[in-house]
């Protein structure tokens, strides 16, 4: 992963970019990334925009060619790449880091930065995974849109190398996405469950109209969050959970 890296100066979404070459048969390798300097149309999660200060931190997207993953164990791929994130990051800054749930990278209550993971299938397989990260790394000040955001400089108080943290994160990712590979998807598992933010703790959190107090006691293997509440636990999709943070 990373051996095949293309710098653009600007684009409106590196996701997209990749996603163009492949829907125009343009032969991309796996492994390949596309990182931009800008991104003026960069997308999150929940059709959210994602932004980013120009030239200060990591927006760029990874091809992957999952074709040994059946669709239904295309969470086993977001739990790798999630923890190839954080390891490549808990070097940096420690244990503080934690996954927050499916795939947010959060140092203490804010956010580092997120993935936006879209895969194409071929019959009941996984052919290409668009796995794109966003990080932030050297941004200082935040819009009022993005409150609960943190970057690496604000934690360390100085510049990190973005070519040096690219780097590691690549080999991170090919560790983990090697260890999927190699069916050892347990240890994925434990190690995605170990590092997950709020996991068994009281907690508030919001479903539908409904503001309860519960705890994290899992994620089921398809990738529902599991939420225990007055001794029942339940399974939750990204849109009917919300986490209520301060
Ligand atoms: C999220 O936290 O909502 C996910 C953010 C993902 C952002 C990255 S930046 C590189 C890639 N290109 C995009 O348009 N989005 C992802």
């Amino acid at each position: 992963v990373g051996q095949n890296l293309l710098t653009l100066k600007e684009v409106d979404s590196t996701n997209n970019f990749l996603k163009s070459l492949l829907a125009n048969s343009e032969p991309v390798i796996e492994g390949t990334v596309i990182m931009a300097e800008r991104q003026f149309a960069g997308r999150g999660q929940h059709q959210n925009k994602w932004l980013s200060e120009p030239g200060k931190n990591l927006t760029f997207s990874l091809l992957l060619k999952p074709s040994f993953l059946n669709a239904v164990h295309q969470f086993d791929l977001t739990r790798a790449i999630s923890v190839g994130v954080y390891e490549a990051l808990y070097k940096v800054l420690g244990n503080e880091v934690k996954i927050k749930w499916p795939n947010d990278l959060y140092y203490g209550d804010r956010k580092l930065g997120g993935m936006l993971i879209e895969n194409t299938l071929q019959g009941e397989r996984i052919n290409n995974s668009v796995v794109g990260i966003g990080l932030n790394v050297n941004q200082e000040e935040f819009s009022a849109e993005a409150v609960n955001a943190t970057s690496v400089k604000q934690i360390l108080h100085k510049d990190y190398d973005l070519r040096v943290l690219l780097s590691e994160i690549c080999s991170q990712i090919q560790q983990y996405y090697l260890h999927l590979k190699a069916g050892k998807v347990e240890l994925i598992r434990s190690e995605y469950l170990k590092r997950l933010y709020w996991l068994n703790q009281q907690k508030p959190f919001k479903a539908g109209d409904e503001v309860f107090s519960g705890v994290i006691n899992g994620v089921a293997e398809n990738g529902l969050l599991s939420v225990q509440k007055d001794g029942n636990s339940k399974l939750y999709n990204l849109k009917e959970i919300e986490f209520l943070n301060k």
